[in-house]
């Protein structure tokens, strides 16, 4: 990095290397060092006289341009806040060199819009940041406002380009995040996670953590962010396995927000994926369930068994290339609950949570597909689809013993106990016998657990 802003400096601060002409090129370096280290060292620099220039006009109060679409944008620049901000030391002209003081303003052009001189003028930040530039065009935001999206950030929403303060984004009180996703910030500030953060404890994540900045992705895409909260608790599998049995396969099938946000309501989505890039589909064309505006609600409504049987033939049908599967997780109802993590103590540890006739964590079912820029749109669809035999094609794969017993399931399964037949029964029972000897004799805790809490 110092490399770099050696080479930045060099090549928009010529004005401080005045005097230094007659040297030598390794005198010039060792100056440019000395430049760059003073510069980055000493405190809010004092202004160029060329920046000082452009703010003896910009730094007007109330100066504005009106836009062609009725938009004015303020033209008003708080120059010493850009003195103290890290790009002060580098001048206007680092960012605006397409702006030359002779000419200007009066060859200043019409600008159709805030958002598209936003969305144009934040090209400028690639050219220093090709890291993050690169980041943020394989993230979800860059991804909503390809898609047209009005208020998906770019560079210059998070980082104010005036006024970039070392450590900003990082701190809980300016963190960029809460602009727009406010509801999800309040609910992440009452979990433990946000009450350590408040307390000082650097170590608990702040959005950025899980999230990342810039190359963010749809989070209950793929295997979702499990691997982030591996990633500092380390040791999490082996402290669920001493009492939750298989617990690789209840974190393949439920979120952890849905156990360790003990308030939430639960929910289950069936997500369409593509079964070769295991992304999200899209949204199937001319299937009218999937016309209308979703309803993330569901109940009774929505898509039916006998219908979504047919969706998966019809999508499925021979000849097409990318088939699609469903993959059935148990999550929280709302990106707002997801945030809501409790201390361990509190989290859900009953198995008849789940594994009880009627469970209430069964009782509503969404189905979802990719929308814009990959955020998933869930549409409603009727919780039958868990106990329906039409389901067993379609969802054979999610089937939590004791909540969504299918009753045809059930059957098949004695039957290939028994007989040791039947496509769905055989693939089943090796699971379920596969499973079961971690809660048999061996470990009587969880069966135990199950009696006491069930
Ligand atoms: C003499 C006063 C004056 C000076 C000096 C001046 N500006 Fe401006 N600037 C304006 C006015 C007036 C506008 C609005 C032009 C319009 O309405 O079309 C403007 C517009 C802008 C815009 C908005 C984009 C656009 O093209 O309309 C930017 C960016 C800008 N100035 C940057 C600068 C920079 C950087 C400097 C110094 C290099 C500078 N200005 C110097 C008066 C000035
Ligand atoms: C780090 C890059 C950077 C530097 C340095 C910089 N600008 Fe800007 N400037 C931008 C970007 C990006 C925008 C577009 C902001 C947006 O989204 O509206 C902008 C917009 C503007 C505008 C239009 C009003 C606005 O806020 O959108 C003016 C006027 C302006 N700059 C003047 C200046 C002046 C004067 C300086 C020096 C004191 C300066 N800029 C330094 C990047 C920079
Ligand atoms: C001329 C090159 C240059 C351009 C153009 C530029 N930056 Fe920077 N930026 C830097 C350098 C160098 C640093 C490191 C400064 C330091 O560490 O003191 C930096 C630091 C930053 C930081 C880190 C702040 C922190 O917490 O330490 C952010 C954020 C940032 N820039 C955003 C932007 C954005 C947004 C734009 C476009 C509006 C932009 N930069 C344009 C050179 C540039
Ligand atoms: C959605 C908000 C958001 C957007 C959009 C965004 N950033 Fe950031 N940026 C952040 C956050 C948060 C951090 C602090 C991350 C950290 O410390 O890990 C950060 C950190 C940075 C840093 C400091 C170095 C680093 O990577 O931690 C630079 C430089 C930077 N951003 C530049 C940019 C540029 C250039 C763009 C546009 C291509 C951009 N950012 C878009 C939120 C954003
Ligand atoms: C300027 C507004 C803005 C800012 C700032 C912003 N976002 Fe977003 N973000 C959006 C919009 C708009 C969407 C599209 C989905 C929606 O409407 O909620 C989105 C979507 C997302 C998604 C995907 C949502 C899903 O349902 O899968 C994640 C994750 C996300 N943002 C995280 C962040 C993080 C982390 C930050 C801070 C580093 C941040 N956002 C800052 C506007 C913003
Ligand atoms: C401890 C890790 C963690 C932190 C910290 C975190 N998130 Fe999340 N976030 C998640 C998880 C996990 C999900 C997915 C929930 C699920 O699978 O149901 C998620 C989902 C989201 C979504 C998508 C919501 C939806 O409607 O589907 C957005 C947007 C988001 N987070 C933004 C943020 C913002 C903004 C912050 C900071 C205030 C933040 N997150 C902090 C882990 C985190
Ligand atoms: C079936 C519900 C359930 C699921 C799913 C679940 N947890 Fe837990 N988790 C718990 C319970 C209950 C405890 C407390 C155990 C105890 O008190 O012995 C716990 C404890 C923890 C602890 C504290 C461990 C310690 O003692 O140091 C962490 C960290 C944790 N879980 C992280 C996660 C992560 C990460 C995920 C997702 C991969 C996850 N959990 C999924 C129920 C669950
Ligand atoms: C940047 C590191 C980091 C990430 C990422 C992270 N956590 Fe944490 N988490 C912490 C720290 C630090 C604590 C407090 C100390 C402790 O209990 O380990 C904590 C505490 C917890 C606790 C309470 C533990 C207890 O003993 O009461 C739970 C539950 C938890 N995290 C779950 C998660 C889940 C789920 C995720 C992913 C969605 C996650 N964490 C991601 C750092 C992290
Ligand atoms: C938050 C809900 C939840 C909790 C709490 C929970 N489970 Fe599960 N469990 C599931 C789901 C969903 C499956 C999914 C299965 C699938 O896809 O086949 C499952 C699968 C299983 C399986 C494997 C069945 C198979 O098909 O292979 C066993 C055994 C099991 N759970 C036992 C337990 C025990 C014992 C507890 C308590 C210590 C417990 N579970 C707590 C939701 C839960």
């Amino acid at each position: 990095m110092a490399d770099r802003e050696i080479q930045l400096m060099a090549m928009h601060r010529p004005k401080n290397q005045a005097g230094q002409r007659q040297a030598g090129l390794v005198s010039i370096v060792a100056a440019l060092l000395t430049v760059a280290i003073i510069a980055l060292t000493a405190p809010a620099s004092a202004l160029s006289p060329d920046d000082a220039k452009c703010l003896s006009c910009h730094q007007t109060a109330g100066m504005e341009k009106p836009l062609a679409n009725g938009e004015s944008l303020s033209l008003h620049i708080a120059g010493d806040k850009f003195a103290g901000s890290v790009h002060g030391m580098f001048g206007c002209a680092a960012c605006h060199s397409d702006i030359d003081v002779a000419k200007h303003p009066g060859d200043a052009k019409p600008i159709a819009s805030k958002r598209a001189f936003s969305i144009g003028r934040a090209q400028v930040c690639a050219t220093c940041h090709t890291d993050q530039a690169t980041q943020w065009s394989h993230g979800v935001h860059a991804a909503l406002v390809r898609d047209g999206n009005p208020i998906a950030p770019v560079c210059t929403s998070c980082h104010s380009p005036h006024a970039v303060m070392k450590g900003a984004a990082q701190a809980m009180e300016t963190v960029p995040c809460k602009t727009c996703h406010s509801d999800i910030f309040d609910a992440y500030a009452t979990s433990i996670h946000g009450t350590l953060r408040a307390a000082g404890i650097t170590q608990a994540p702040l959005c950025y953590s899980c999230h990342g900045a810039h190359d963010i992705k749809v989070p209950t895409a793929g295997a979702g962010l499990k691997d982030t909260c591996f990633g500092c608790h380390k040791d999490a599998v082996a402290k669920h396995q001493i009492w939750l049995p298989n617990t690789q396969l209840h974190f393949t099938v439920i979120s952890c927000p849905a156990c360790h946000s003990p308030t939430a309501h639960r929910k289950v989505d069936l997500m369409l994926r593509n079964s070769e890039t295991k992304e999200d589909a899209v949204r199937p064309i001319g299937v009218p369930e999937f016309q209308g505006s979703p309803d993330g609600a569901a109940g009774d409504k929505g898509l039916d068994p006998a219908t979504l049987f047919t969706l998966m033939q019809t999508l499925n049908r021979t000849g097409v290339k990318n088939k699609t599967s469903i993959k059935g997780m148990l999550e929280v109802s709302s990106g707002v609950e997801a945030h809501k993590i409790a201390a361990a103590s509190e989290a859900i540890k009953n198995c008849a949570t789940c594994h009880k006739a009627g469970s209430a964590a069964f009782q509503s079912v969404t189905i979802s597909v990719a929308g814009s820029g990959g955020v998933p749109v869930h549409y409603g669809i009727t919780k039958d689809v868990l106990h329906s035999a039409f389901s067993i094609p379609s969802i054979g794969g999610f089937y939590a013993m004791g909540a969504t017993r299918i009753t045809l399931l059930d059957v098949l399964l004695v039957l290939g106990l028994l007989v040791g037949i039947g496509i769905p029964a055989l693939h089943l029972t090796i699971r379920w016998l596969a499973s079961r000897p971690t809660d048999k004799p061996g470990k009587p805790d969880s069966a135990d657990q199950d009696k006491k809490e069930g």
